[in-house]
């Protein structure tokens, strides 16, 4: 909680104020000769660096137990710039295959353009992660848990066999929060979220993250000086409110998905749930290994194929049909026209994100309302 928080210094301020200012005077004696060189603990220019900006990092640094950290103005910007940061034309670069919309995009149509071979691998299998290692990779890039089927890679051994193989380790850990998951502690070498969802936690912001060694992160800031996607420093405060509460947040979103998703599994009307916090999840042990908690997303199938899916959708009251995740108010959405619309549909049910894929961000409302809810909307059916 108090992790970047002010000290003293700033005024006798209790919360880290807003430095609503694009511009600095220049921080030497004599402003007129200054050479250039930016001083520890100052500010020229929001681009470049902002001292709420900068509040917001510590405490992201300190919740992930990383060296150092730089904020974004979305997840995008985070995942992109990290990629441009510590990839070069030529590297290879091992990516799982369940993967965000937007970043399998990426993936897909723009480092192949920059020169990036990318390596598409199971996200479960890690034998063929190993094997793929052994012809060479500059850099693994993982989720877990997956969107949006919640899948799971086993963190510790990928670290170590991509490090002996001489590759970073990058993971995109939005679904986990760092509250339930510490990926550093387990061998990863960077830390990436989209701090639009848990982490501002309020479906008001987009912000993104990235966590890291300090030379690690030093790369990572160059690229955000240079392609632009630097946070505001309105923004920045917003997302340091919404990171106070992120722990007493995440024990409700914890406790509410692991009803629902019980709730949702002897539900006739749902054919299949996605929860790693569920004994049938096939990696169950897996994530009583590496998380603490498992979080507040469940995705479903439910009977009547897609058709079911839209019925279900268009019944409920209490649940917001929205796309993006993490926020206080439950959202529900079907992966097949919204995270995962870029994907084609050979893609899509490759990947096993079926037509009647239902992925529901359980909010922190009462747990009875949101069954309730969904049991008017399932009957529906
Ligand atoms: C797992 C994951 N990573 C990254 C992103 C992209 O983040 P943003 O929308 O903040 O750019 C999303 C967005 O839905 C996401 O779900």
């Amino acid at each position: 909680m108090h992790g970047g928080e002010p000290k003293e210094d700033c005024h006798g301020a209790v919360t880290a104020p807003i430095f609503q200012t694009s511009t600095f005077f220049f921080p030497t004696e004599d402003p007129i000769s200054w050479q250039g060189k930016v001083p520890e603990g100052s500010y020229i220019y929001t681009r470049w660096g902002n001292p709420t900006v900068a509040a917001v990092e510590a405490k992201m640094a300190s919740l992930e137990n990383a060296q150092s950290s730089v904020v974004f103005s979305s997840g995008m910007a985070a995942i992109s710039s990290t990629l441009l940061a510590l990839l070069k034309k030529g590297d290879r670069l091992l990516s799982i295959e369940d993967l965000y919309g937007g970043t399998f995009s990426l993936m897909r149509d723009e480092l192949p353009r920059l020169g990036v071979e990318v390596r598409a691998v199971s996200t479960t299998d890690i034998g063929e992660m190993e094997r793929e290692l052994g012809k060479g990779a500059a850099a693994v890039y993982l989720e877990s848990p997956t969107n949006p089927l919640l899948k799971l890679v086993d963190l510790k051994a990928v670290a170590e066999m991509a490090h002996s193989a001489g590759a970073k380790v990058i993971i995109d850990s939005t679904f986990a929060t760092p509250i339930n998951q510490t990926p550093i502690d387990l061998g990863v070498d960077v830390v990436i979220h989209s701090a639009t969802k848990y982490l501002n936690g309020h479906s008001d912001l987009i912000a993104g993250t990235v966590a890291g060694s300090k030379a690690d992160m030093e790369l990572v800031l160059k690229k955000r000086i240079l392609f632009g996607g630097s946070l505001d420093p309105m923004g920045a405060f917003l997302l340091m409110r919404g990171m106070k509460t992120l722990d007493i947040r995440m024990e409700r979103h914890n406790r509410n998905g692991l009803a629902v998703a019980k709730f949702l599994e002897q539900h006739e009307k749902v054919e299949r749930v996605y929860h790693p916090g569920l004994a049938s999840h096939p990696q169950h042990a897996l994530a009583v290994r590496q998380m603490r908690g498992f979080g507040g997303m469940v995705s479903f199938e439910v009977a009547g194929g897609r058709n079911g899916a839209e019925k279900l959708l268009r019944s409920v009251q209490l649940i917001k049909r929205a796309t993006s995740l993490g926020g206080v108010d439950s959202l529900v959405s079907m992966p097949l026209n919204s995270s995962h619309s870029s994907l084609t549909p050979g893609d899509r049910e490759r990947l096993g994100i079926k037509d009647s894929l239902v992925r529901l961000s359980v909010g922190i409302e009462d747990t009875q309302d949101i069954m309730d809810d969904l049991n008017h909307g399932l009957s529906q059916i």
